[in-house]
């Protein structure tokens, strides 16, 4: 998707210079042919498996693109009143929609019990409690999938770990089962699925080997209580760092498939970054470079508000500067934000672009628009689709009037 072509950066063949024209920086641009890539990979690896994918909207709540994703038969699984409305928007069929998450209001899984998704996931003992008494007053059927804690490392960064016992999500195994026995006949409340996502970012098959294999017994002996699919979560890596690590395909398909097979039930597979990670760039400006007599800042127009990941999690997006240098330095890549932690990069070998050139922060179209903000007032960036060939503007930059819109002035 990016390379060099006389010695300026192309993305799907076509110049960033061409592409950012009469465009305001920063923005994030998407490819369809990636995503398309990363879908049909997915589906070379469960080939033989009955399963479904449900996109983790979290990760991108792109309109457009999640119905781009819908078009190719994909799901999604939500987190939240606002993602719901948009999935209702984009016009997904009930049994399309997995809800995840947890502390899920009373309104919302009011809302939930109308709506009759495929599984509302349930993630304590509490939170069933809750449903029970809609239900109950309601008198109404909801289907729901009991999330398992199993227990395991994912090996990854601790905030995006979460299937270990200290983590706040699922149910340990020993109160699944009484949670299971005790609903195992509530005449509105259905427990059609099991629920497991051990968190993200992992590049090694390890984890969730472990994770279905600790859980594997207490799935088949749930099948004759009625259960019709397993949703084995998301968190499939991507090669951030573009040394070659990238998610192990084909280990996964020998180690980790046949134990899926094995269970002989639905799978419900609820990937985000796999998907939508590389196939999203954000493209800045270079504003100007910094010279101190500690240290060079490449300043650029994208920040912590436009990009969080580097600043939250120490995250590493490889960047390509518009036009290819010869030599490099290490360099702070920053944005302009009135916050030590607006970094973007610390101590990147990077040839030094001009002002006014392009960077182009790859790897970001998961966890990137999706976790912008307006951090000093600054206006979320414009996203763009391109396909076939074609620029398409999928969600405009933000203005000042959407920043100030509940301000009324009366005078
Ligand atoms: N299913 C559940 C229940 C999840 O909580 C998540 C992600 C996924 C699926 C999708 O995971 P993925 O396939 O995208 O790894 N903001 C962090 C990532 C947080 C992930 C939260 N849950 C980041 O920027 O790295």
């Amino acid at each position: 998707m990016i390379q060099y072509k006389n010695k300026e950066l192309h993305l799907d063949n076509i110049s960033v210079g061409q592409l950012s024209k009469d465009k305001a920086t920063p923005f994030y641009l998407y490819s369809f042919d990636q995503i398309k890539k990363n879908v049909k990979m997915v589906q070379e690896v469960f080939e033989g498996v009955n399963y479904h994918i449900s996109f983790a909207t979290k990760s991108n709540n792109n309109l457009y693109l999640l119905e781009e994703l819908k078009n190719m038969n994909i799901g999604v699984d939500i987190v939240s009143k606002g993602e719901f409305e948009a999935a209702k928007l984009v016009g997904f069929h009930n049994d399309e929609v997995i809800v995840n998450g947890n502390g899920k209001t009373l309104e919302f899984l009011s809302e939930l019990v109308d709506f009759q998704p495929k599984a509302i996931n349930i993630d304590s003992k509490e939170e069933i409690e809750r449903l029970e008494q809609i239900v109950n007053t309601r008198q109404k059927e909801v289907s729901v999938a009991i999330r398992i804690n199993p227990d395991v490392d994912p090996v990854t960064h601790p905030y995006i770990s979460t299937g270990l016992k200290k983590n706040k999500f699922g149910i340990d195994m020993d109160s699944a089962k009484g949670i299971i026995e005790k609903y195992n006949s509530h005449p509105y409340i259905k427990i059609k699925g099991l629920h497991l996502h051990i968190g993200s970012q992992l590049l090694s098959v390890s984890p969730y080997e472990d994770a279905y294999q600790k859980t594997h017994e207490f799935m088949l002996s749930l099948k004759e209580h009625g259960l019709e699919f397993v949703n084995i979560g998301g968190g499939w890596g991507i090669d951030y760092e573009k040394n070659g690590n990238s998610f192990p395909l084909d280990e996964y398909k020998d180690r980790v498939i046949p134990i899926l097979k094995n269970i002989n039930l639905e799978i419900i597979l609820e990937l985000g970054r796999f998907i939508i990670g590389n196939a999203g760039v954000l493209v800045s400006k270079v504003e100007y470079v910094k010279e101190t007599p500690y240290k060079t800042f490449v300043v650029t127009d994208a920040s912590m508000a436009s990009l969080i990941r580097p600043s939250l999690y120490n995250g590493y997006h490889h960047m390509y500067p518009q036009f290819e240098g010869d030599n490099t330095e290490k360099v702070d890549v920053v944005g302009p934000l009135c916050e030590t932690g607006d970094r973007l990069a610390e101590d990147r070998d990077l040839s030094i672009p001009n002002h006014d050139d392009l960077l182009v922060i790859c790897d970001a179209g998961a966890y990137g628009y999706s976790m912008s903000s307006n951090y000093n007032f600054s206006f979320r960036p414009a996203e763009y689709l391109l396909k076939d060939g074609e620029i398409k503007e999928i969600r405009p930059r933000e203005d000042i009037n959407d920043l100030v819109k509940y301000y009324k002035v009366n005078k």
